[in-house]
């Protein structure tokens, strides 16, 4: 089956999505202590929709790196262009399917950021990725695990099986909570009795922490009848693996 691409209409779902997902201090840990890179790298990014990568890592790593941006999405690599035209950063960008465009020059990194998911032969660009990188370089792939983020959602006074079907393990926490009240998934719930007893410990009365838990509760509601809330408690489970090319 061949799938549809319409990644050129989506750059401000791109844009709005991105923002939340990473701490600055998190990614300069990955490149300090996790990739241990110390000196300046060239690096390209295969599916790099506007640039949200490089826009991130360039200005964390040192002086001196560059970045080239691969994809097929003419709008996005337009609109990549612009963006990075008003930055100090080296850049360069290929409008080409990542499958088929010929990489010659031997990249330091070769990274890509939720790409690998909607990729019908992920193998094949990972080949890619592999074969554009000198010797000690890096293949840096963030990528989604669907099932775990999909694990994450829970909404308030819902079975979650009946939203989200997660399979066996899933049965067995919900009919363990309905069988001894016993709940393996807590964890991801905000319960109002532990959310206005963790109100109470740190100081509050009763009062106002049925008060502050009623102001959440209305924040809460409103950015869900505005469609907020999807920026709110997005959480997909972002993978991020790194492989060095002999
Ligand atoms: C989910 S978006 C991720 C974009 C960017 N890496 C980011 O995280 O913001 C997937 C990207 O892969 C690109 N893409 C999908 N198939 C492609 C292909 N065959 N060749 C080049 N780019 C492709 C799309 O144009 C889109 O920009």
């Amino acid at each position: 089956m061949l799938m549809s691409y319409d990644w050129d209409e989506k750059i401000e779902y791109l844009r709005k999505t991105r923002s939340l997902y990473y701490n600055d201090d998190y990614l300069q840990f990955l490149i300090d202590k996790v990739w241990q890179i110390t000196k300046p790298v060239n690096m390209i990014d295969f599916g790099c929709g506007f640039g949200y990568l490089g826009l991130k890592l360039l200005e964390m790593l040192p002086k001196g790196s560059s970045y080239t941006g691969v994809d097929k999405g003419e709008k996005l690599i337009t609109e990549a262009k612009k963006l990075f035209s008003q930055l100090p950063y080296p850049s360069q960008f290929i409008c080409a399917d990542i499958l088929e465009a010929e990489i010659r020059e031997p990249y330091d990194l070769a990274l890509c950021h939720a790409v690998l998911l909607h990729m019908e032969q992920p193998k094949h660009v990972l080949q890619k990725m592999k074969d554009c990188v000198k010797p000690g370089g890096k293949v840096i792939c963030f990528e989604s695990h669907w099932i775990a983020s999909m694990s994450n959602q829970y909404l308030q006074e819902t079975t979650q099986s009946d939203v989200v079907k997660l399979g066996i393990l899933q049965k067995l926490f919900e009919m363990d909570l309905s069988r001894t009240g016993k709940d393996g998934n807590i964890g991801i719930k905000i319960n109002k009795t532990t959310f206005i007893g963790g109100l109470m410990e740190r100081g509050l009365t009763p009062e106002e922490a049925e008060q502050q838990f009623e102001a959440e509760t209305k924040f809460h509601h409103y950015f869900r009848e505005h469609g907020l809330d999807r920026y709110m408690v997005y959480a997909p489970s972002m993978k991020i693996t790194c492989g060095t090319v002999n």
